[in-house]
């Protein structure tokens, strides 16, 4: 496709990538997932059981499996979010028709029977070729429960534990790299003081081991959006005895929980307003580092923003408790957003997990009994997977803003990477949905192509009759002089190019 630079009226910006100053290196973990027993993300998106008529691998569905093994989801956290603090482990192993219910309170107050539980898991993670990343229950589990999970799937010594699990099937421990000390601990994970959980996890923490040569990362939970408060005493008082640090932090339209907005019906104020909340995300990681580097000065502890996304007053008729929202171009442009600040901030940010994988909330897949369909989110977080790995390039960017009411908007929001084939990936959002911007590159490179993301509506989405409306073109002609070439980047829209 050629984008003709000629022919559209677009606001005229500049872009430099400071090629010689490459910063730091891009966890890929910055692209990871999180699959919470809520609605349908479990249970129905993934998990159908060996006996269903859906296709599966012992009961979890190919198709789904097959477009997250093409997303190299790097890592992916399990099994809550709230559901965790609540989750016994015990009660997910040993043969699935003896395994008891428990009613799964926080969302939709549904049977829970179990049958997804760590081996599951661990298999889910083998067959899309992700690392576990495990939420224990600090809110209502014991110590010793927790100890004992991580002895179960990770030691090869002789053990109750270790018998139990080769009598369910699995003789080798598994791996389990990343392992988070309670969800939300000031919230629906025991509704703890700061002090309170940190003498918690410094307690539960002593007993989360490395057995058998596996070495996992312990995460403390973090703060909700704007509590400095709660880094400040997490890092004082506890900082050395954690790998990392978690911050969730949500995308309403509003900024209202009681009426966040709908996901699909919605116009440009709201559209201005969502990436003005989403765009708070930057600050906040640049307040909640700021406090860490008091403590931690060098970068020892990752901050995991282990829950981002957009959470939308649910579809009509659906469960409230099941979190189900559609996706549009406009949770495209979210993602690719957050995603270039993670990589912005790659000297702390360590890890990031998008809520959630599959039918609940800013989902990659949505799902209806037997048929699929891939959200513009899943196809911006497949753009971005160049940048995994790679080392950031610093990007300067000259440009009008994206004014609406009495609020503006930087027009473009970009990030860029080298990657270890030498090839320079630079991602930019184009946040106007009236006017393209012409965008003249500095360096010139030999070569450049790119991939484009965009739809003829702000709230256009992927259904399963028109399951590509939202899709990645291929571009590969842009204008070029001697110094500079330029691109024209669409309104709404997410491009990433590959530069040589
Ligand atoms: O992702 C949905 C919920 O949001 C999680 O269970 C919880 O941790 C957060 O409040």
């Amino acid at each position: 496709m050629t984008i003709s630079t000629a022919s559209v009226s677009a606001s005229d910006c500049k872009l430099r990538l400071r090629v010689n100053e490459p910063g730091c290196r891009i966890n890929p973990n910055i692209y990871g997932h999180f699959a919470e027993h809520l609605g349908r993300c479990v249970y129905e998106g993934i998990w159908v059981g060996e006996d269903s008529p859906i296709p599966n691998t012992r009961g979890i569905r190919k198709d789904v499996v097959g477009a997250l093994k093409y997303l190299h989801i790097p890592v992916l956290r399990w099994p809550g979010g709230c559901f965790a603090d609540e989750y016994h482990w015990k009660d997910g192993i040993g043969p699935r028709e003896k395994r008891p219910t428990m009613i799964n309170t926080h969302w939709g107050g549904v049977s829970e029977n179990n049958h997804f539980g760590t081996h599951e898991f661990m298999d889910l993670c083998e067959q899309i070729g992700a690392a576990p990343y495990i939420c224990g229950n600090v809110g209502s589990g014991t110590v010793q429960e927790m100890m004992q999970w991580v002895e179960y799937i990770t030691s090869d010594a002789e053990s109750p534990m270790t018998q139990l699990r080769r009598n369910n099937g699995r003789h080798e421990p598994w791996k389990l790299p990343y392992f988070g000390v309670g969800n939300e601990s000031w919230g629906c994970g025991g509704n703890m003081r700061p002090e309170y959980y940190a003498d918690n996890f410094r307690r539960y923490n002593t007993y989360v081991k490395n057995y058998s040569g596996n070495r996992v990362e312990r995460f403390a939970c973090g703060a909700n959006g704007a509590d400095f408060n709660w880094t400040e005493s997490l890092m004082s008082q506890a900082a050395s005895h954690m790998n990392g640090l978690s911050l969730h932090f949500y995308t309403l339209p509003t900024g209202n929980w009681s009426l966040k907005g709908s996901s699909t019906v919605f116009g440009e104020e709201e559209w201005h307003s969502t990436f003005v909340q989403t765009l708070r995300m930057d600050d906040l990681i640049t307040r909640h580092a700021e406090i860490m580097d008091k403590y931690d000065p060098s970068k020892r502890v990752g901050l995991i923003v282990d829950e981002w996304g957009t959470w939308y007053d649910v579809e009509p008729g659906t469960n409230p408790g099941f979190l189900y929202q559609q996706n549009t171009l406009r949770d495209a442009l979210v993602a690719a957003i957050n995603l270039n600040i993670f990589n912005r901030h790659c000297d702390r940010v360590t890890m990031a997990n998008i809520a959630q994988t599959v039918n609940v909330l800013q989902a990659m897949i949505l799902t209806d009994k037997e048929r699929i369909r891939l959200t513009p989110t899943y196809h911006v977080f497949e753009m971005y997977k160049v940048h995994q790995g790679a080392t950031l390039i610093p990007v300067e960017l000259e440009c009008p803003e994206y004014r609406l009411g009495g609020a503006s908007l930087p027009m473009l929001h970009a990030s860029a990477s080298r990657d270890a084939a030498n090839r320079t990936h630079l991602s930019i959002a184009n946040l106007d949905p009236n006017q393209a911007a012409r965008v003249s590159l500095t360096p010139l490179f030999a070569s450049l192509k790119g991939r484009l993301l965009t739809a003829d509506d702000i709230s256009a989405h992927n259904t399963f009759d028109a399951p590509s409306r939202v899709h990645p073109r291929q571009i590969d002609e842009f204008e070029r002089d001697n110094n500079a070439a330029a691109v024209v980047i669409p309104s709404k829209s997410v491009l990433v190019l590959e530069l040589e």
